[in-house]
Parts: C-alpha cells; sequence; structure tokens
C-alpha cells in the first residue's frame, strides 16, 4: 500500500507513516512485531516515521503493566533508530520542554509530535521557542467514566475547531456530549448515504 501511496504522489512529496510501538493491547501489535515493521519500512521511500502507541478505543483492555513514567516509548525508539536511517518523530506523553529536547538532543528521534499537549495549548511549539518553557496545564478529573478522558480531549478539539462554545467540561459530560455528536455524525453520514443509494 506505501509503495502505491508514492506512486500516487510522487517522488517529493513527504510520506509519514505511523506506527504503533505497542497497542498495549491483549492480543494486539507488540514491540517485536513493530521493530519488524520498520525493518519492512527500510527500502521504501517513507520520509519519516512517527512512532507512538496505546489505544483510545473505551474499554480496550490494556496491559498497565508496561506503564512507565516520562514519554513511554523512548526505549522503543532508540531500538528503531539502531535499525533504520529514516527519519524519526516519536510522539506520547511528551509533557514538558526538557522532554522534548531530551528525545531530539539525546538523537532517540529527529522530531517529537505532540498531541493532548497541543490541544491544551495551540501555541506551545510557539511559546517555547520564545523562551516560555512552561508546561501546559494537564487536567485533573474527579470523575473518569469509561472513554471519558478522551472523549474530554475530542470535545477541546471540538471548541477549538468552534463547534462548541464552552471550553472546558468535566470528563462525565464529555462523554455524553461526544457521544451525542457522533450519533449526529452517524446520522448524517446514513442520511448521506441514504440519499445516493440508487432509487
Ligand atoms: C482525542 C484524541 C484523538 C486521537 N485520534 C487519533 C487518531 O485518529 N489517529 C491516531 O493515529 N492517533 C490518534 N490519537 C493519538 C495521538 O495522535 C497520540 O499518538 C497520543 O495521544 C499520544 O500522544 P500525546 O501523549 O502527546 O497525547 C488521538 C489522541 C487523542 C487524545
Amino acid at each position: 500500500m506505501l509503495v502505491a501511496v508514492r506512486d500516487a504522489v510522487g517522488a517529493e512529496f513527504p510520506v509519514a507513516v505511523k506506527i504503533n510501538a505497542t497497542d498495549r493491547l491483549v492480543g494486539g501489535v507488540d514491540e517485536a512485531q513493530s521493530l519488524a515493521l520498520i525493518d519492512a519500512l527500510e527500502g521504501i521511500a517513507v520520509d519519516l516515521v512517527d512512532i507512538s502507541g496505546g489505544t483510545y478505543f473505551p474499554g480496550a483492555a490494556t496491559d498497565a503493566g508496561t506503564r512507565t513514567s516520562g514519554p513511554p516509548y523512548v526505549g522503543f525508539a532508540r531500538q528503531a533508530r539502531r535499525r533504520t536511517s529514516i527519519p524519526l518523530m516519536l510522539t506520547g506523553g511528551v509533557k514538558t520542554f526538557e522532554q522534548a529536547t531530551a528525545i531530539v538532543n539525546s538523537g532517540t528521534a529527529d522530531v517529537v509530535g505532540l498531541a493532548r499537549s497541543l490541544v491544551l495549548d495551540p501555541e506551545l511549539p510557539t511559546r517555547w521557542r520564545r523562551g516560555d518553557t512552561t508546561a501546559p496545564a494537564f487536567p485533573r478529573f474527579d470523575e473518569t467514566p469509561e472513554g471519558g478522558v478522551t472523549a474530554w480531549y475530542t470535545e477541546r478539539i471540538a471548541h477549538l475547531a468552534g463547534l462548541r462554545d464552552d471550553p472546558v467540561i468535566d470528563a462525565v459530560r464529555a462523554r455524553d456530549d461526544f457521544a451525542r455528536r457522533e450519533r449526529g455524525r452517524a446520522e448524517r453520514w446514513r442520511l448521506t448515504r441514504a440519499s445516493r443509494e440508487p432509487m
């Protein structure tokens, strides 16, 4: 498939591949399989491999035993670095300027990816470049229903995109608002499909 992507976009267009170091899921992709994937990417014209991990499926049986403090995929990225010359990006758990610079300065990865930190503070890279190296304020939730934290970030993105008025909501409300939004999207998709079906 990657070869087909490259063929479609041509030699000059950047192609990046995001992979999971591990799904942290019983029966999911593990580190050995992901390293084999890195090996398989060598020789294909890929410009960047973004290493992250985990899943955001509510109810997914995560392997909590692999959790570490700080960015969790640093060890995997170091192994990947030894195996490939493709530029690497490392995403996951980067919350501070010190963590981000340590990853790049140590040569663990060429680029750092930010997801939740950027949702919390879209100006973060600009701020860090200007010398204000404070970390974004990560929320603490009183109650975290299944899927609630992911829903909270999703609703926060919706707010950034102008799709909801109020910025911060608790995780229970986020889960309910997210579920309502998804039902609406599913319904619109269903109606669009129905209108396109031959009479
Ligand atoms: C609300 C939300 C939605 C996400 N959706 C996707 C997605 O569609 N595809 C994907 O590859 N990763 C997705 N991710 C995972 C992030 O890209 C990233 O790998 C992960 O959050 C770890 O980075 P972080 O610790 O900086 O948040 C999502 C993360 C969040 C919080």
